[in-house]
């Protein structure tokens, strides 16, 4: 059976954190697909296109193995994508008891549409702490993000500041 996975998410921009999760994921199934999907509660920094750009780069740059496809959606439902490349499974990264709360009833939701089941993975404690919109904050104010981001990323970032 050849079981695809997907990891959604805004990844504005993709963190260390979420290239743990993306590679640990990686090694579970046959496909893994990272969504760059657009979050309207959140305000972006950077155009989808240039998310799944870096996301290639940064899966490149770490090494991570080649069945890991970079796409975004903009249609519709996250499980109307699932259902339309055969992915039965959700992966969603989880730092705290607030990532759980904010992602158990997105699980459900998802299970109940269209019973594709969400699975919560752990990163690296080093990266507990660190996410986008901390990143987004610390390079609009100056500040280094290379701890925290793919070099490409901090490049990235650094040339546009
Ligand atoms: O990185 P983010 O911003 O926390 O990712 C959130 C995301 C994009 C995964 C979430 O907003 C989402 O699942 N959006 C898809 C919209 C959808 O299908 N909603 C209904 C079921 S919850």
């Amino acid at each position: 059976m050849n079981r695809i996975a997907v990891v959604p998410g805004s990844f504005d921009p993709v963190t260390l954190g979420h290239l743990d999760v993306i590679g640990r994921a990686a090694g579970l199934f046959d496909q893994l697909h990272v969504l760059v999907v657009h979050n309207p509660d959140k305000s972006a920094l950077l155009p989808i296109a240039k998310r799944v750009s870096l996301i290639e780069q940064a899966i490149a740059e770490a090494g991570l193995p080649g069945n890991i496809l970079v796409t975004s959606w903009s249609v519709g439902l996250l499980v109307d994508y699932c259902t339309d490349v055969g992915a039965t499974v959700l992966i969603k990264g989880i730092r705290s008891q607030v990532d759980v709360a904010y992602e158990t009833p997105m699980a459900i939701v998802n299970r109940n549409l269209a019973g594709v089941e969400t699975i919560f993975m752990l990163p690296d404690p080093a990266h507990a702490h660190v996410s986008s919109s901390l990143v987004r904050q610390v390079s609009s104010l100056g500040g280094d993000v290379a701890p925290y981001v793919p070099r490409v990323v901090a490049d990235y970032l650094q040339s546009v500041s």
